[in-house]
């Protein structure tokens, strides 16, 4: 490892800064030389790095969108057809920050499954678990506005479905719904306190990931194996070695990113947001954008509405008793065949949740969201706890060193 005096560090600018403001030590403790990393984190450890690499590029991109864009019913409309049509490289940026959206989400919801998969929200990391939830309750609520603004068809009556899920709530629904639109309808009033609200809750996410990558550091990343580092043989520092490896993934996301930026950018969209809103003509099928289908699907899948709201919101609530409700000992799935089979079995459950919520609520679909949401909640309240209890794990490995060093008899270096 480097020590503060050599390379980089002898340099006399950076002396100088450093001696004064010492923000490169400080990166360097952070994502540098002196930040010890396990030395066995596989490619799903990089989805940590391009959610914020997602979150800058949304940042960006809208703080430039915002200079064209005008937050008025009247005009919100055409400002974006402006952008797209006027604006220097304005459809590359509304793209970058329409597709990107979805892109965060991919990114994201790959980011909590790797952490299901590997136990990543178990002691000592459950703040660290809290803190990436509270992020996801915001990125929610900052998409859903941002849907809103460019005022088509989708963006109002999305917003009037969800904005009137809260008058579900006994007496003081409807009151709340009057002060979430600023008036009795979704009109000028909402579509600027979302405008402002889309613009100020990113810098919150920003300010919750600074605490999210705080916690990360005090114990460290978990692990493919989920055993804790046992020493410095267990261990190399982050740069050079993971941030290549970052930036591999950085490329790889790129591509991905790309060809839809490119080749299909209204792929992810609904054509129906480019008819401008119209409060006199409801769409046949008001769905929401995909990242939210599962969510939606379980709101539909009870008849009552007052149950489907508790249940959709109580979806993402119960990720916070995690992990209290997974009672195994064990972190990593790789030493719990049990478990598994059913995060698989999980994942199959939302796959069908995102498809049913995607349909109208009748016949199959409803069938499929019916059986899937029952899953969903069996899945944390009733297999979890059970499965920690009675399911007997592999042998874990002594440390992470024995298990990268060992050779399958006939393997390239074996002695067999
Ligand atoms: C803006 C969104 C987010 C950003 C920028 C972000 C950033 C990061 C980074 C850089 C890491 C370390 C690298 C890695 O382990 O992949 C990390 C780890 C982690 N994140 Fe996030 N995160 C975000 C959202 C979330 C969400 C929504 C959750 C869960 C609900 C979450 C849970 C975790 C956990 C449990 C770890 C530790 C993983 C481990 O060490 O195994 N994060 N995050």
């Amino acid at each position: 490892m480097a020590d503060n005096n050599s390379g980089f560090f002898a340099n006399p600018v950076v002396k100088w800064i450093e001696y004064r403001l010492p923000v490169f030590s400080t990166l360097d403790h952070m994502v540098g030389t002196q930040y010890p990393t396990p030395k066995n984190l596989n490619y799903w450890w990089n989805f940590g790095s391009l959610a914020g690499l997602c979150l800058v590029i949304q940042i960006v991109t809208g703080i430039v969108l915002v200079m064209h864009y005008t937050p008025h019913t009247l005009m919100a409309f055409d400002s974006v057809e402006h952008i797209m049509r006027d604006v220097n490289y304005g459809w590359l940026l509304r793209y970058m920050h329409a597709n990107g959206a979805s892109m965060f989400f991919i990114v994201v919801y790959i980011h909590i499954f790797r952490g299901l998969y590997f136990g990543s929200y178990k002691a000592p990391r459950e703040i660290l678990w809290f803190l990436g939830l509270i992020i996801f309750l915001l990125m929610m609520a900052t998409a859903f506005m941002g849907y809103v603004l460019p005022w088509g068809q989708m963006s109002f009556w999305g917003a009037t479905v969800i904005t009137n899920l809260f008058s579900a709530i006994p007496v003081v629904g409807e009151p709340i719904v009057t002060w979430l639109w600023g008036g009795f309808a979704v009109d000028n009033p909402t579509l600027n306190r979302f405008f402002s609200l889309h613009y100020l809750l990113p810098f919150v996410i920003v300010g919750v990931v600074l605490l999210h990558i705080l916690a990360l550091h005090q114990h460290g990343s978990n692990n493919p194996l989920g055993i804790d580092t046992k020493g410095p043989q267990d261990r190399i520092p982050f740069h050079p070695y993971y941030t290549i490896k970052d930036a591999v993934g950085v490329g790889a996301f790129l591509i991905f990113f790309c060809f839809f930026l490119f080749y299909a950018p209204n792929f992810l969209g609904h054509p129906d947001n480019y008819i401008p809103a119209n409060p006199l003509v409801t769409p046949a099928h008001i769905v929401p954008e995909w990242y939210f289908l599962p969510f939606y699907a379980i709101l539909r899948s009870v008849p009552d509405k007052l149950g489907g709201v508790l249940l959709m919101f109580g979806a993402i609530l119960i990720l916070f008793l995690l992990p209290w409700l997974d009672t195994s000992k064990v972190r990593s799935a790789k030493f719990r065949p049990i478990y598994k089979q059913l995060f698989w079995v999980f994942l199959i459950a939302c796959v069908g949740l995102t498809y049913a919520g995607g349909l109208p609520p009748e016949g199959l679909a409803l069938v499929i969201g019916r059986v899937c949401t029952v899953y969903y909640f069996a899945h944390f309240l009733i297999l979890m706890p059970l499965v920690g209890w009675f399911e007997k794990p592999l042998k874990l490995p002594a440390s992470i060193s024995e298990a990268v060093l060992k050779t399958e008899p006939g393997a390239a270096g074996s002695k067999a």
